[in-house]
């Protein structure tokens, strides 16, 4: 199988990112359960991933609805909506591909209960086949602020299991590599779950590109030793002020990039924008179970049992900190209040 979703012969399977990089397993999602386990237990993981996955899931749902009550069958949607909606917090893709679902359903409440399931399933494969595509828009718009020769800091994972397609800062890293061939990518551990050491350690080595990985409190020194020209990352919400959520730790290296004087670059597509929140302080931040730190995987104990954990899966890194955003429409520059309403509606710079 190819891609870290597949939807094939109305099954839908997933690539559980649990299990990497040791074992490269698909799985089946068959109930609507297990999609929201698989989401919030981060099998499937990545912000537009998420929201693919999700949309997906809804059908998954509907398929299991029998009878021809048309009133029951909406509120059966509605509650597989809600429960969805429960399984991850801050990621918007999330909510964003939910709330497509949700309207193009009661859009079309004069079809017949079949039809409803036909629709539902086919706006998920388009979600599917659009992020693709945003997915190498991101790069095309991003790659020419990677030179020959770069050496970039990235966080988390980014690529192709964390969506559809390339990814979002490293299709553009992916790109910039097939283009150079020279560039160098320092990935850090991304602690506590490990989505850089297992994840984007794994995709880089797939795809040739040479990588380097550090654990998360070497950056600073990396930095202070001039071996970063450049910070890429992606995001899980982004506000429209610029603000954004992404990975914990985000922020640490942002602040770094700032006194280092390293440009930080955010890619996101517009699908990761939340537009009715202004400042980040505002965006939900996933706290996760203790469990996470107190252990290596879920597997290896090492703190004392007991010891308080505070665990947040996120943090905000403010628009200030940011050099540019890119996006599936294009590069958002500072000053980002403006450019961001003004790229979400689709017009071109002023004067264009
Ligand atoms: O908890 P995760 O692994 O879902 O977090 C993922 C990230 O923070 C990514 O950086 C983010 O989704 C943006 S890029 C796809």
């Amino acid at each position: 199988m190819k891609g870290s979703i597949v939807f094939k012969k109305g099954g839908l399977y997933y690539l559980d990112q649990t299990k990497l990089p040791l074992n490269e397993t698909y799985k089946e999602c068959t109930t609507l359960s297990q999609g929201y386990r698989a989401i919030k237990e981060l099998k499937i993981r990545g912000a537009p991933l998420i929201g693919v996955f999700a949309a997906y899931c809804v059908y998954i749902g509907v398929k299991k609805f029998k009878g021809d009550k048309k009133v029951k069958f909406f509120n059966y949607f509605d509650k597989i909506i809600n429960y969805l909606k429960d399984s991850r917090p801050t990621a918007v893709n999330l909510f964003w591909a939910l709330q497509r679902i949700q309207t193009i359903v009661y859009a079309n409440t004069a079809k017949n209960i079949d039809g409803l399931k036909k629709l539902i399933l086919r706006e998920a494969k388009m979600i599917h086949a659009e992020d693709i595509r945003l997915c190498s828009r991101m790069a095309d718009n991003g790659v020419n602020l990677i030179k020959s020769g770069d050496r970039i800091l990235t966080h988390c994972n980014t690529g192709f299991l964390a969506t559809s397609g390339e990814g979002t800062a490293l299709a553009v890293i992916y790109k910039a590599h097939r283009l150079y061939k020279n560039i160098r990518i320092y990935v850090d551990e991304t602690r506590p779950l490990l989505q850089g050491a297992r994840l984007s350690a794994w995709e880089l080595i797939k795809k040739g590109v040479d990588v380097t990985l550090i654990t998360d409190n070497m950056a600073a020194y990396l930095m202070q030793q001039k071996k970063v020209d450049k910070i890429f990352v992606g995001a899980d919400r982004i506000t429209s002020f610029g603000d954004l959520a992404n990975k914990i730790g985000t922020y640490n290296l942002a602040v770094l990039a700032e006194h280092h004087k390293i440009p930080f670059y955010v890619v996101a597509p517009l699908t990761s924008f939340d537009l009715t929140l202004e400042e980040g302080k505002n965006i939900p931040i996933e706290e996760r179970n203790a469990s996470e730190v107190r252990t290596v995987l879920n597997k290896v104990q090492i703190t004392p049992r007991k010891v308080k954990v505070y665990n947040p899966a996120f943090d905000i890194t403010p628009h200030r900190y940011i050099r540019a955003i890119v996006t599936d429409k294009g590069i958002i520059n500072p000053p980002f209040r403006e450019n961001i309403l003004r790229v979400a509606r689709g017009e071109g710079r002023k004067g264009e």
